[in-house]
């Protein structure tokens, strides 16, 4: 660590060391001089790439005139219009938001709301699932033992039944979807009893967990059982959602309507901000006075998310993460060809992954390998999954197709360097 860096907790991980000066678009610009290609967008907050001028001037102009109104005491503009812009781009039938400023504060918003209107005490998760760091949300986290670390115990009453991961088990889609399905049931007779359950919660593509796309109909399965037993569906879409996906949000791929959905990261373009957006009907449940925050709903973040709204749809970046996605999608599967330890390639728009394989065994060596020598082709990759031998790519979805090409050379020069 840099002797400027004293009094900075050493708690954080850092995928590098570079010291960022300012960014546009999908570049960040070093202090050094030196300009790397972020495909990394804060883990998926900078959708809208870094620094849109769009967001910019709205930060700009709410700052000028209202940094902060704080919600429990007045009403702002910022936050109607936010939910205006949110309500012609949500999946049917969710039209009730409330706002928070991280993805783990949706996450436990959406819980409390499923146990107010279910009166129920547990939730469901899926095996691999990132839903974030406080206690409760940690306790929902199954996707690395880092994450729960010396935590221990952790809140119950969570249960945890099998996400439906293909490659992982070595199966095709509709063996692994039947299985996946199976165990579910088996959670609910086994682990948690319906009248028992307030929600089950699933990532429409698992994050952190690997960018892993659920076999089709598996979602809809997913809807049928919360049908069958009136348990509330929650879709986490804090990292597969505003367009990241090629759709507005994940569930719309397949048309599934939850009862409750989070967001964070890419509403904002980096403003803190977070929420859940519900079906109305739910509301009379969630009883006035019982959750909140001091920043829920805060003024800087509405306004900046919706900008960043406004722009995902002038700027129609759903249609070009999906572009961008095929590109990036059909070079991986040639490079794939060439790389046999290159075990699988797969995703969803601008959500993919490329899962490093050698013997049978996750290969978190040559992935992190990979990632390094990237980084010294300025460019800069996350890695993900339970063994850490998954690279994702998940650029911001402003990407021209030259840029990306040029992030697929850079990665190529990296494999090369790596494995010759
Ligand atoms: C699907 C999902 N849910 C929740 C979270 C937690 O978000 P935050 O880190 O903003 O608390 C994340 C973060 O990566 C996530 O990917």
């Amino acid at each position: 660590m840099n002797s400027d860096m004293n009094g900075i907790s050493s708690v954080w991980t850092h995928a590098t060391d570079i010291m960022v000066d300012h960014a546009e678009g999908c570049w960040f610009y070093g202090k050094s001089g030196d300009k790397y290609l972020d495909f990394t967008s804060g883990i998926g907050v900078t959708n809208t790439g870094h620094c849109h001028p769009k967001v910019v001037e709205a930060i700009k102009k709410q700052s000028e005139k209202l940094i902060f109104g704080q919600f429990n005491i007045v009403y702002h503009e910022p936050i109607v219009d936010l939910v205006n812009e949110l309500k012609s781009v949500m999946p049917d039938g969710l039209d009730t938001f409330f706002f928070a400023s991280s993805g783990a504060e949706a996450v436990e918003a959406a819980v409390k709301l499923a146990k107010h209107a279910t009166g129920r005490p547990n939730v469901i998760v899926f095996n691999g699932s990132f839903h974030g760091r406080s206690h409760l949300t940690m306790a929902m986290t199954t996707s690395k033992t880092v994450y729960r670390e010396g935590y221990q115990p952790l809140p119950g009453g969570i249960f945890v039944s099998p996400y439906p991961y293909s490659f992982y088990y070595g199966w095709d889609d509709d063996t692994t979807k039947a299985f996946a399905i199976k165990e579910l049931k088996r959670t609910l007779s086994g682990q948690s009893q319906p009248d028992e359950t307030a929600a089950i919660i699933i990532e429409p593509v698992l994050g952190e967990g690997g960018y892993v796309v659920p076999p089709a109909g598996f979602l809809q399965a997913v809807r049928e059982i919360c049908d069958e037993y009136g348990i509330m569906m929650i879709a986490d879409e804090v990292q597969s959602g505003f367009c990241r996906t090629g759709k507005f949000f994940a569930v719309q791929h397949e048309d599934i309507k939850p009862d409750i959905m989070t967001m964070a990261k890419g509403l904002g373009s980096g403003m803190p901000i977070s929420g859940i957006a519900y079906k109305k009907q739910l509301q009379k449940k969630w009883r006035t006075g019982t959750h909140g925050g001091t920043y829920s709903g805060n003024t800087m973040g509405c306004a900046a998310a919706a900008a960043t709204v406004r722009v995902m749809k002038e700027e129609k970046l759903d249609e070009n993460a999906a572009a961008r996605g095929g590109q990036l999608m059909n070079r991986l599967k040639q490079l794939q060809a060439e790389y046999p330890v290159i075990g699988d390639v797969r995703g969803r728009g601008c959500m993919v992954a490329t899962e490093f394989i050698k013997d049978g065994q996750p290969d978190s060596a040559t992935s992190k390998a990979v990632i390094a020598a990237a980084r010294e082709e300025n460019m800069l990759m996350l890695g993900c999954g339970t063994y850490g031998n998954i690279i994702r790519w998940i650029p911001p979805l402003v990407i021209s197709e030259d840029e990306m090409n040029d992030g697929l050379t850079r990665f190529e020069n990296a494999l090369k360097k790596v494995l010759g």
